[in-house]
């Protein structure tokens, strides 16, 4: 079986972080979001995986050659000359999506994390014989995603409209598909969108069908919904009774800590922090809601909250970063310094406190 994830372009609302690295490689909950799919997708039968990118393919695949070994599945990427949208990119890698088998293939969006029940998608699609199979899911604000009308009882979908204006209904598209090879056919090579020409017109044709994502979902394309999503993540695991929680006297809640990471004494950790492999936490810190990336030290005493700590950052002693601060790759946070919110561009010192929300270039 074959899938496509959409991996695209800039990433501009994770910035500073994807000024290092193509959004799908950075790190959620200790490793890339694109391995948590490509996980997903191995684990359920997929022997092949076709990234559709339009910008810096070369980091993608140098970085996904170490996976495709380890996991055991074909990688490989399907090169944008333009930005082809979310449904010419499917016209471009017809060749590679279709063979002889006949099978659907899944179509993934890269920045979505929950718990991809492809399995149960697989038998919902068998079942119901029609065309095309999305996901959806329940938001509080559904405006600002692809929302879906459907027959509760089949997942029949009646209408999809993409990021209505008005209120139509609060079950959006959750960004996972499972689609006929016949769907191409619908599909021209240009910038075209699944999403606006592709689901509306197959929905009209009563050969869309919805399932209702059981467990978690979250977009975690903006550094809000990137810590809501660790918290999710992290909670889930909970609900598993998963081996990778850390417990102790200075954990609080769900918090995972790679086993080369290094915890000094007398530190409090959690809830919903992630530490990435190699990171030296020192004595009497304090960290509660954040992800702390590979590499990073955070020294004595210092208070993180609610914040994202890029990869080989140090954060100084006795330093308080907090509310949404995300440091870019290579960040330095001199001793004592206070960040409210700061956004700061990769390889920085930050040698004065930075007291309001702004971008630090
Ligand atoms: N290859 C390629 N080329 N990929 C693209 C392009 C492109 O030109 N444009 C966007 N993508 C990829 C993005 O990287 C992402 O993985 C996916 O397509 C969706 O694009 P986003 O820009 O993240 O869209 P969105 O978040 O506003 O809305 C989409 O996701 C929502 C769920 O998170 C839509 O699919 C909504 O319907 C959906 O609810
Ligand atoms: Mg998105």
């Amino acid at each position: 079986m074959k899938a496509l994830i959409l991996v695209g372009g800039f990433g501009t609302r994770l910035r500073p972080l994807t000024l290092s690295v193509p959004k799908p490689l950075v790190d959620f909950a200790n490793k890339p979001m694109i391995l948590h799919q490509i996980e997903a997708l191995k684990a359920i039968g997929v022997n092949e995986v076709v990234l559709a990118i339009n910008y810096r393919p070369e980091v993608m695949l140098n970085f996904l050659k170490e996976f495709e070994a380890k996991l055991g599945i074909k990688i490989t990427c399907s090169r944008e000359t333009e930005p082809l949208g979310t449904a010419g990119p499917l016209a471009l890698a017809r060749d590679t999506l279709i063979d002889d088998s006949g099978e659907p293939f899944f179509v993934l969006n890269s920045d979505v994390i929950s718990e991809y029940p492809l399995k149960e998608m697989i038998e919902f699609h068998k079942a119901h014989g029609g065309e095309a199979s999305i996901m959806v899911t329940k938001v509080d604000e559904p405006s600002k995603y692809g929302v879906v009308v459907m027959e509760e009882t089949t997942g029949q979908v009646e209408k999809f409209v993409e990021k209505p204006k008005l209120f139509v209904d609060n079950k959006i598209n959750a960004g996972i598909y499972l689609l006929n090879p016949s769907v191409l056919d619908r599909i021209e090579l240009r910038p075209t969108s699944i999403e606006k020409e592709v689901f509306p017109s197959i929905a009209a044709e009563k050969k869309l069908y919805a399932m209702v994502l059981p467990g978690f979902w979250m977009d975690i394309g903006q550094p809000r919904d990137y810590i809501s999503g660790l918290r999710l993540y992290l909670d889930s695991l909970r609900k598993k009774n998963s081996s990778k929680l850390e417990s102790g006297p200075h954990i609080l809640g769900n918090v995972i800590v790679d086993e080369t990471a290094k915890i000094g004494e007398e530190c409090l950790i959690g809830p919903d922090v992630a530490i990435g492999p190699g990171c030296i936490v020192e004595s009497g810190v304090r960290l509660s809601r954040c992800t702390i990336m590979r590499g990073v030290r955070i020294k004595k005493h210092a208070c993180i909250s609610s914040s994202i700590i890029g990869w080989h950052s140090t954060v100084g002693q006795w330093a308080r970063v907090e509310n949404m601060t995300i440091l870019g790759e290579d960040v330095h946070v001199c001793d004592e310094i206070y960040s409210n919110g700061g956004v700061v561009l990769p390889h920085k010192e930050i040698k004065s406190s930075i007291l309001n929300p702004e971008i630090v270039m």
